[in-house]
């Protein structure tokens, strides 16, 4: 059974279709959630994560200094014995430290098709914003590797669905996240497989 660090920064509906697919699903005896973490006290997340009797931790980002928040944070996860941290809408920049010691065990979901419309910046309604604006025909989740930089890291899984031309940003986010919450599963189960 391999244990899991997931980061969050908001609704937290990846994290949850992860908690599920571990109860239930692809990742059933396979992975589990050790601790969950968040930059923002009130992502809920954090709640859906005391719901399910998860350890679930606030660091409080703007209010903290940004090396105690990066020390706070890599010594969570160190505790915690996560074997693969992933970051589940997590919208903050992961430490060098450690994204050295955990290379090829913290994936992020991106809800794009990677490269396209990756980046600092590029995040939640901004990126289907900029989609419908470009007049894409088509979108969906990657799941890839985190390195030092956004968005960058190799593509572990990605799902396309169309884009219409009468879609506005949020019938794209919509279609979109029905695919994420299938897709990090998936990618989950294959890092896991691959360490093995
Ligand atoms: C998801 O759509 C995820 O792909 C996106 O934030 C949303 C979080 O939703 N992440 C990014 O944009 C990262 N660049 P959730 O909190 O309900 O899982």
């Amino acid at each position: 059974m391999k244990k899991l660090a997931v980061l969050v920064s908001g609704g937290g509906s990846n994290l949850q279709s992860i908690i599920d697919s571990t109860k239930n699903g692809i990742l059933k005896n396979i992975a589990e959630v050790v601790v969950v973490i968040s930059n923002n006290p009130s992502a809920y997340g954090l709640e859906r994560a005391k719901k399910e009797n998860i350890k679930a931790v606030a660091l409080d980002y703007k209010n903290m200094d940004k090396q105690d928040y990066d020390d706070k944070m890599y010594n969570l996860i160190k505790e915690s014995g996560a074997d693969i941290i992933c970051l589940a809408g997590y919208l903050k920049k992961i430490s060098d430290k450690i994204v050295k010691e955990y290379k090829s065990k913290i994936l992020n979901i991106h809800p794009a098709l990677l490269p396209k419309f990756g980046g600092k910046g590029m995040y939640g309604h901004f990126v289907h914003e900029a989609v419908v604006k470009a007049k894409e025909t088509k979108s969906g989740p990657t799941v890839h590797y985190v390195d030092e930089n956004y968005d960058t890291g190799s593509i572990i899984l990605q799902k396309e669905v169309p884009v219409y031309e009468t879609d506005s940003p949020e019938d794209v986010a919509k279609r979109v996240l029905v695919q994420e919450h299938i897709v990090f599963p998936q990618a989950i189960k294959k890092v896991i497989e691959n360490l093995k």
